[in-house]
């Protein structure tokens, strides 16, 4: 008993000591696409706009608290999300788009919630020639759980914005708001 105590033991030490162990739990904590945290505190995070106003959809976006320390001409620094949370847009009985007195499209319920986040190195697993830097992206339903979805066409829609928007559709607009102080 003992024996096997003192052999369990350096059997212990053995491997955490091991040099593979940090590469091997660095690797692990990688996300791919489709795999980020489901960012359940978004809605207390920094606004990065609101009202996006889409022909069917109102989308409200927020950006995490290192991400809106980010400054214009930058990239943003890793640990950064972005949260897209797309409503569908309110019908009337007649099926007809409500619209409010600002004539723009009235949020119905939340249909679903887009996330990129980035981390260092995070990109390297993504297929060649859609590489968006070290963002990485997920679709959630509105209750969290995890959309089945093609994570190329994120990343075919987002690669031309190009590095120095950081693959971010709304990057300009978001500095101009802010420096309006509009957020
Ligand atoms: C057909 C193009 C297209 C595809 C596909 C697409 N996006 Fe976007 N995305 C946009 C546009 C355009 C915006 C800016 C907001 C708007 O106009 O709706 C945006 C905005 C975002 C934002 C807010 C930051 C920003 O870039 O302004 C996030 C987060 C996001 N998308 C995540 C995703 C995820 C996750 C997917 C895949 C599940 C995805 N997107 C697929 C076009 C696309």
């Amino acid at each position: 008993m003992r024996k096997m105590s003192i052999a369990f033991l350096a059997l212990v030490v053995l491997v955490c000591s091991s040099p593979t162990m940090p590469i091997a739990a660095q690797s692990d904590a990688m996300p791919k696409d489709g795999e980020l945290a489901f960012p359940s505190e978004y809605k207390s995070f920094p606004v990065f706009l609101s009202g996006v106003q889409k022909p069917d959809a109102v989308r409200d976006l927020y950006v995490n608290p290192i991400g809106a320390k980010n400054q214009p001409g930058q990239a943003f620094a890793n640990g950064s999300i972005l949260v897209m949370a797309i409503y569908n847009a309110k019908k009337n009985a007649e099926g007809v788009f409500e619209k409010g007195a600002d004539g723009n499209l009235v949020k119905d319920d939340l249909a679903k919630i887009f996330v990129m986040q980035k981390g260092a190195g995070w990109g390297k697993g993504a297929p060649e020639n859609l590489k968006n830097g070290d963002w990485i992206y997920s679709a959630f339903k509105a209750n969290g759980e995890r959309l089945n979805v093609d994570y190329t066409t994120c990343r075919g829609c987002h690669l031309p914005l190009g590095a120095s928007k950081d693959f971010v559709h709304r990057y300009d607009e978001y500095f101009e708001k802010r420096m309006q102080g509009a957020h």
